[in-house]
Parts: C-alpha cells; structure tokens; sequence
C-alpha cells in the first residue's frame, strides 16, 4: 500500500456528506466522523452508485441508487452479510495533508 497526500478539503465536514475526491485515477469517498477521517470507494459495489452523493447518518453512508448502506469504518454492508465496500486508510500528516493509503 502507498501513501498519497492529499489536502484535506475545504468542504469536509464532521458528520457531514461525502467528498468525492481523485487519488492517483482512482474515485474515492472521504467523510469525517467523531474527529478522523475515513475513505471508501465512491462506486458503490451494487451498481456503482456515487456514494458521495449518498446521505450519511452517523458511520453509515447510503447509496444514492438503490440505498444499500454501509459502514464508512468498516466497509461492512448494513443488513447484507458479505457485502462490503472497499475502504482505505487514513492518517493526518505531519505536513497537516491528508494521507490515504491505495495499493
Ligand atoms: S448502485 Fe448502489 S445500491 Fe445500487
């Protein structure tokens, strides 16, 4: 896995949507929630569905397409056993970008 700095966007929020962002060609969801700071593919595994489009409530983000919901800490589908959404990790750097971690 490599890391890949990113600026944190202006327009994320804790508790608030997501944020469709490109890390090296690929599309991911960034959301905050209780202070850190989570990404997942922004093409949901159903359909590919923007989930940063989708409503969040808590950890759990919704498709904006056919609804199935997700664990933005986990992946874990909610209410579908072996249903997950790809998720990648984040840490904050010291240079105070933002560090999202994809093979
Ligand atoms: S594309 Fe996301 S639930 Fe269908």
């Amino acid at each position: 896995m490599a890391k890949h700095l990113i600026d944190k966007p202006d327009n994320l929020e804790d508790g608030g949507p997501g944020v469709p962002v490109s890390v090296e060609g690929r599309q991911i969801a960034l959301y905050e929630f209780e202070g850190s700071i989570y990404a997942v593919d922004n093409r949901c595994p159903h359909r590919g569905g923007p989930m940063a489009d989708g409503p969040v409530s808590g950890p759990t983000i919704t498709c904006p397409l056919h609804s199935w919901s997700f664990d933005m800490r986990s992946g874990e589908a909610v209410g579908r056993p072996g249903a997950t959404i790809a998720c990648f990790a984040v840490s904050k750097d010291p240079s105070g970008k933002i560090a999202v971690e994809i093979a």
